[in-house]
């Protein structure tokens, strides 16, 4: 197939318009995969993506079709790229669209346009797409074509008479839908007489081939044999596999410019598979293709393990799983301050905590992972602080907007735009702390919505913030692995809902306890838990010795599960529970 008859496009959507219903028919009309047959959703690969019923990452499928061209009969080769619509995932997303001329913008006719349709659009928009707008889910009693039509005029300028109507369930509409690929997506642009220079998007293990890379050609030739070179790291390979995904793996021998498909060479881990990177013959000079947006984090979590030996078994155990993801980042993090319990044993900062960028003085400049690294007395020597912001993208329902501004004021957010997409529905922009939307924020705003809220966000700039360390003290000493960095306006809350959490969660103990909040000397929230022994036999009448060494086994048991700090056993609920108040 020369390039003029290639064409690589994506299917981008909210979640849940119908991409991959969309996708399936898709491969269904052009006989990739049988009618009925094989697993419903076929781009769906990953298990965990039907256990959840979201598109996690990327597919690749190549489809053959032919169409009535310039006149004439013309088969096609048709790369159709599926990418995950969901809020956490615009990663993948950007990186499928590089290997496009074109995506399918798909928008359910009955909720019309979301906030990921508005970020989708964007970032298609911005490679220069060209965008063809699909009306899906027209089959349903609540669909409403023209009102999504003006939408789309509205926002985003596109013409209603480009606008394709479609049911995937149904199958109405669906005959439009190659054709209009064929005839509004340009062809690969690169050249098949320069040397080869390959896109790499996307990578896997496989247990029998081992790494799999999908790859476009961007320009030039590949060949099963041929020595290749990463340009990112210098690296050199030799391909013993290449051919498309159809969708199985079909070997090919050869992929040419304008193709997607898969290779296997000889790396040893994904880690080796840089997504972004440029692979190119060896002995030839090229120019790196522009790499990708690295990953941006969507969600975060904190790990360590209960029992400091257990270390290097969660340490293993992480590896496997991040290994076939690149988009996942894993840092270590140790706190030796922690008392026994937790003294040379790794754990991540603790409750979750947002890089910020802070001055500790003139001289000391730097960025901030864990709040312990942090002076406690706010005026000692800390001249400034600056936190990660985001670009949040709203769309809800005009009955909620004013929940949803006191939200988003509640969270510190700055409205930046604010209008109507039609007479029912509000479109905010918002600036906002990443540390306020990481906690529960969607969640939140999904609530008071009733469900109806769309979201999205990209990543802003840093903003100067008035950003303090809150302290927990247990009778007096700081605890490290509680320490957090709180903003002024809630310190005082804060520390109150943590002092009581850990009041409740912590048992009595021989001796009194303490347990104080603090911005450096300051107390602001203190609670007492005062002397007891729990009596574990309490409950046991009778004088069965073997029942009453069970319970104190038992007992011995659950103080395995606790760490120690000074003096004060803390089980480990009470760490889980601090997690969830910010
Ligand atoms: P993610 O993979 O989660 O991003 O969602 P998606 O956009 O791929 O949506 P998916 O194809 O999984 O479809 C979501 C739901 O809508 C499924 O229950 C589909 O059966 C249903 N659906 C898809 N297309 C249509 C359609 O044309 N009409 C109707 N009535 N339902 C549809």
């Amino acid at each position: 197939y020369p390039s003029d008859n290639i064409r690589n496009f994506s299917i981008i959507a909210h979640v849940d318009h119908g991409k991959s219903t969309l996708a399936d028919r898709l491969l269904e009309l052009t006989g990739t995969i049988r009618k009925g047959h094989g697993q419903p959703q076929y781009l769906d690969k990953l298990q965990v993506e039907r256990e959840r019923g979201i598109t996690v990452k990327a597919q690749t499928a190549t489809m053959f079709h032919r169409h009535k061209f310039l006149g004439s009969d013309t088969d096609f080769l048709l790369n159709l790229i599926d990418t995950p619509g969901h809020v956490d995932f615009s990663y993948e997303v950007s990186r499928s669209l590089a290997a496009c001329q074109g995506a399918l913008l798909v928008v359910d006719a009955a909720q019309g346009v979301q906030a990921q349709t508005v970020a989708n659009f964007y970032l298609a928009f911005e490679s220069n797409l060209a965008i063809i707008p699909v009306i899906n889910k027209i089959d349903q009693p609540t669909a409403d074509p023209d009102r999504v039509k003006a939408q789309l005029k509205s926002m985003f300028d596109l013409n209603p008479s480009d606008v394709l109507l479609t049911s995937a369930k149904t199958g109405l509409g669906l005959e439009q839908v190659l054709p209009a690929a064929i005839e509004r997506i340009p062809p690969p642009p690169g050249k098949s007489t320069s040397p080869l220079r390959m896109l790499l998007l996307d990578s896997y293990y496989d247990e029998y081939k081992g790494v799999i890379c999908h790859v476009a050609i961007v320009d030039g030739a590949l060949h099963k044999g041929d020595k290749i070179c990463s340009a990112a790291t210098g690296q050199s390979y030799e391909v013993s596999d290449v051919g498309i995904m159809h969708p199985e793996l079909v070997a090919t021998g050869i992929l040419l410019t304008g193709q997607v498909g898969y290779i296997v060479s000889g790396m040893r881990s994904t880690k080796e598979a840089r997504v972004g990177d440029t692979l190119h013959h060896t002995r030839t000079v090229i120019q790196p293709l522009p790499g990708f947006k690295p990953a941006k984090h969507m969600v975060f979590s904190g790990l360590y393990p209960a029992d400091g030996s257990d270390f290097e078994a969660l340490n293993h155990a992480i590896e496997r799983l991040t290994c076939n993801d690149a988009s996942v980042s894993v840092t270590k993090e140790s706190s030796t301050a922690l008392g026994l319990g937790f003294r040379n044993m790794e754990h991540t900062s603790f409750p979750l905590f947002l890089q910020c960028h802070i001055f500790l003085s003139t001289q000391m400049e730097g960025m901030v992972q864990n709040p312990a690294a942090l002076p406690s007395n706010p005026k000692n020597r800390l001249i400034a602080c600056w936190e990660p912001t985001v670009l949040a993208t709203i769309i809800i329902p005009s009955e909620y907007v004013g929940s949803v501004i006191s939200l988003c004021a509640e969270r510190r957010g700055e409205q930046l735009e604010y209008s109507f997409i039609d007479s029912q529905r509000a479109f905010m922009k918002y600036r906002m702390p990443l540390r306020e939307i990481v906690v529960d924020f969607y969640n939140e705003l999904k609530s008071i919505t009733s469900g109806y809220a769309s979201f999205d966000y990209e990543d802003s700039e840093y903003q100067a913030s008035d950003l303090l360390k809150l302290d927990i003290l247990l009778n007096g000493q700081p605890v490290d692995a509680m320490a957090t960095i709180v903003h002024k306006s809630k310190a005082p809350r804060v520390g109150r809902e943590l002092v009581e959490k850990l009041k409740k969660f912590i048992d009595r103990q021989m001796f009194e306890i303490i347990i104080q909040a603090a911005i450096g000397s300051k107390v602001i929230a203190r609670e007492t838990l005062s002397a007891m022994r729990k009596n574990v036999l309490a409950k046991c009448y009778g004088g069965d010795v073997t029942r009453k060494r069970k319970l104190l086994e038992k007992q011995k048991e659950g103080k395995k599960r606790m760490k120690r700090v000074g003096s004060v056993d803390i089980p480990q609920e009470a760490f889980h529970e601090l997690l969830k108040v910010s």
